[in-house]
């Protein structure tokens, strides 16, 4: 029997590429090149696997240029890049890497909040630029402790932020489509209704998926409702904010300042009015970024494609009803 063919557009260390090498056949398309463009009709036909980044995007007709595709392995735990629903109809098992960024990504957001409460950067500039001796100290900061960190979302990710909060005393609060009990009875967070969230945070901090119903959910209505001493953070999708909102809101101080890791078009280009603005803190979607948690990833997406491919059952799908089916097919 010849082997599975898979394609693979993520960074693959070598150790796990022999390991996929012994049991497929690997085609290389390097990240943000199109797929469909990549490979001819009858080379698309013959493909079982796909590892790749978020910025491989699968829609119906991408699906559907790949009639014989088994599974979608993603190097990401979010999967707003696959079209979960035409996947699952067209058989396709959706993979991702969840639980192994969650420290990660809970690190950064605290990075993201200590540089913007602590004007960190501008601070940084003051004392690079000599103007610490010219014009003295700067102005002086808030306490972190003691202050309210609203959570909207909180699944893995943000109960790791959550219990990171409370190590700097802070107050935690949250919003979730489905309360979560056991976090509320171990006193890491209590539940607040939506608008109470936004109006009670100091520090705001997103933490939902990307999908059709939470595109542009946080803005102008919710920045309203913010403190105006308040600060948002995100570090889950970039266009569940709507950015256009959040500079107005920025600009007229209706929230004291913002610290992003995702933007709604990555790269974010330099001439954004978000580099022009001194209450901002950026990064260039990092939230995962540290060795450990990349190799960590990518062993998790490489078992995931192997297992698919094999039919055993992989650890991380996200449609698992695609797999459930399958196997009943297999046993009927
Ligand atoms: C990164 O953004 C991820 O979804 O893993």
């Amino acid at each position: 029997m010849s082997q599975p063919r898979v394609i693979i557009t993520a960074p693959v260390p070598a150790d796990l590429r022999e390991q996929i090498a012994a049991r497929c056949e690997i085609i290389d398309v390097p990240a943000g090149n199109s797929l469909v463009e990549a490979l001819d009709k009858e080379q698309r036909a013959t493909i079982d696997g796909i590892i790749c980044t978020m910025r491989s995007k699968f829609d119906e007709s991408i699906l559907d240029a790949f009639p014989r595709l088994r599974v979608v392995s993603n190097f990401a735990v979010g999967y707003d890049n696959v079209n979960v629903p035409a996947a699952t109809a067209r058989d396709v098992l959706v993979c991702n890497t969840p639980k192994v960024l969650d420290g990660a990504v809970a690190d950064l957001t605290f990075g993201l909040l200590i540089c913007v409460a602590r004007n960190m950067i501008n601070g940084d500039a003051h004392v690079r630029n000599g103007t610490w001796a010219s014009k003295g100290a700067p102005a002086l900061t808030h306490d972190i402790r003691g202050k309210t960190l609203g959570l909207l979302g909180m699944g893995r990710i943000g109960r790791v932020v959550a219990e990171t909060a409370k190590a700097f005393n802070m107050k935690v609060i949250y919003h979730n489509r489905t309360r979560n009990t056991e976090a509320e009875a171990a006193g890491i967070a209590d539940y607040r209704d939506r608008d109470a969230l936004f109006a009670e945070s100091d520090f705001l901090s997103v933490h939902i998926p990307l999908n059709p119903e939470t595109r542009h959910s946080v803005g102008a209505k919710e920045f309203a409702a913010m403190k105006p001493t308040a600060y948002l953070l995100n570090t889950a999708r970039g266009p569940v904010v709507d950015e256009a909102a959040l500079i107005e809101a920025l600009k007229n101080g209706q929230i004291a300042g913002a610290g992003l890791d995702v933007m709604e078009l990555e790269p974010l280009p330099a001439s954004s009015p978000l580099c022009e603005l001194p209450n901002v803190v950026l990064q260039a979607h990092v939230g995962s970024g540290t060795v450990e948690t990349r190799r960590a990833m990518i062993d998790l997406a490489v078992r995931n494609l192997l297992d698919a491919v094999s039919d055993t059952r992989p650890q991380a799908m996200v449609n698992p009803e695609v797999w459930t089916a399958r196997s009943e097919t297999t046993n009927a």
